[in-house]
């Protein structure tokens, strides 16, 4: 006993919550097989590099990095290198990565994750290589051992897979058809969670509001929608803060806006990606809502919970946007008021309807307005967190800071980041913290109470 030393494992996500939610599972699987977590990469005896396929540069960097592993390869040949996620639900891609690194021992897909410790099982027994990637989904599967990221906040997924094939999305080609957990399973998967430290869960579906439920038990027949599962989870206990991740326009309901003055766990916050302002774009994005209807949709949500932040998505230099269309984004950005934007170029994703059009963007332009854009939200955020100056805010303690190891780091309700000096011993726990400064992509602050925990 002891003297065995374990075999190491490690994990590289290259994508979204979800990606980085699978990488957790993928870490417990292999936990549960006695693999213990590596030093980095290279010095690990199994590296699994679990891909995203969103935009090109996704793409790109997963080759970087799998480029770079070919000598450890060369020189250790027990060195096990796996490849896994959406990348991997394409085909061109099976196929480039067999042409060119032939070196790789396991290539799996979304679809059979679970099936991973499996698939490694033969290849450490049998040495040899495996390509094993599922169409189609099976059934959901439950009760996958997960190693967490942090201790006090989890991801938790309630759907898989997504319907709306926006025509410059791929993520319906690579993780399937919708498919909801029972509300049964989520639940008890939120309070093992809690009972285990867990007080911020973050439920994940590509478009939450198409949450649809099939309740397990007999007399309960009925259908949940996604507001009937925050009801539910806003009971358990010990339970601090929900959010969800992500919500798509087209299907935000009046009751889930109901629920932020209802539920007192549901954070003030909300991510809603418009992608763009211009109705004649979001026609041809597929995205079945107009601007009109947003704005309308932001302006119940700021009658409804007045203090609320509010993030989105944006691509610049879809096929054929106009200077018109583009000035729509920005007036939409300016009526909303976002705290935060994520910014995306358009990328050409194979297989994708938007990829054929013919009327694709200059890079030098889609670069001109990518940076007009990125200059108004920024301008933005700076006015609306120096308003924060002076306030108190709850914040969850995440962690040390990554630059500066005197500082905590955690979000406020509205999930922005906020950094303050503070002892190792209030990671975990929510403590008040008096906002000092207000910078544009961060706030910073002092504590000004230790507690309360949970009270
Ligand atoms: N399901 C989520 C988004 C998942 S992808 C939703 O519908 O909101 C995350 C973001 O990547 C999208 O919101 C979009 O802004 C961006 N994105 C997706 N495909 C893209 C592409 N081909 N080029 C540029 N950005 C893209
Ligand atoms: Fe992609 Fe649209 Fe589905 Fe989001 S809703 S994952 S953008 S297809
Ligand atoms: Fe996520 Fe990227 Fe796949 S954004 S769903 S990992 S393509």
């Amino acid at each position: 006993m002891g003297d065995i030393q374990k075999k190491t494992y490690h994990v590289t996500t290259f994508g979204c919550q979800m990606n980085e939610h699978d990488s957790e599972i993928l870490a417990g699987m292999l936990e549960e097989n006695g693999y213990v977590k590596g030093k980095d990469r290279k010095n690990s005896d199994v590296v699994i590099l679990n891909t995203c396929s969103v935009r090109e540069n996704a793409d790109k960097r997963f080759f970087g990095t799998l480029g770079q592993l070919k000598k450890t390869k060369e020189a250790r040949p027990e060195y096990t290198v796996c490849v896994c996620g959406c990348m991997m639900q394409q085909q061109h891609i099976i196929d480039t990565i067999k042409q060119k690194y032939p070196w790789v021992d396991i290539i799996f897909g979304t679809h059979n994750m679970h099936e991973f410790p499996k698939l490694l099982e033969s290849v450490m027994s049998e040495r040899k290589k495996i390509t094993d990637v599922w169409g189609e989904a099976g059934d959901i599967v439950e009760g996958l051992p997960a190693k967490r990221l942090y201790k006090h906040k989890s991801f938790v997924n309630i759907m898989y897979g997504c319907n709306n094939f926006c025509t410059y999305c791929i993520v319906p080609y690579t993780r399937g058809r919708e498919r909801s957990r029972a509300p049964e399973d989520i639940i008890a998967e939120v309070r093992d969670l809690v009972a285990d430290g867990v007080r911020e869960i973050t439920l994940l579906g590509q478009n939450v509001n198409s949450y649809k439920g099939r309740s397990r038990s007999a007399e309960n027949e009925k259908i949940w929608d996604f507001a009937d599962l925050i009801y539910a989870l806003n009971e358990i206990e010990d339970l601090e803060r929900i959010r969800f991740m992500t919500s798509h326009p087209k299907d935000l309901s009046d009751k889930l806006i109901q629920a932020y003055a209802d539920c007192d766990k549901l954070c003030n916050y909300i991510h809603l990606p418009v992608q763009s302002g211009s109705s004649r774009i979001l026609r041809e994005m597929n995205r079945k809502y107009t601007k009109e209807h947003y704005l309308e949709l932001i302006g119940k949500i700021k009658k409804v919970a007045p203090d609320i932040t509010i993030s989105t998505d944006i691509i610049v230099g879809f096929p054929g946007e106009t200077e018109e269309d583009f000035e729509e984004t920005l007036d939409l950005v300016k009526k909303v008021e976002y705290d935060s934007a994520f910014t995306f170029l358009y990328s050409i994703r194979k297989g994708t309807p938007a990829a054929s059009y013919e009327n694709q963007i200059p890079e030098d332009i889609k670069h001109e307005r990518f940076n007009r854009l990125v200059e108004l939200i920024n301008s933005i955020s700076a006015v609306k967190n120096k308003a924060y100056e002076g306030r108190v805010e709850k914040v969850l303690v995440e962690g040390e800071s990554k630059t500066n190891k005197k500082t905590l780091t955690g979000r406020t309700e509205g999930f922005k980041p906020v950094n303050f000096e503070g002892s190792k011993d209030l990671i975990g726990r929510t403590v008040k913290v008096r906002i000092t400064e207000g910078k544009t992509f961060s706030l910073f602050g002092e504590v000004i109470t230790d507690g309360p925990k949970t009270e």
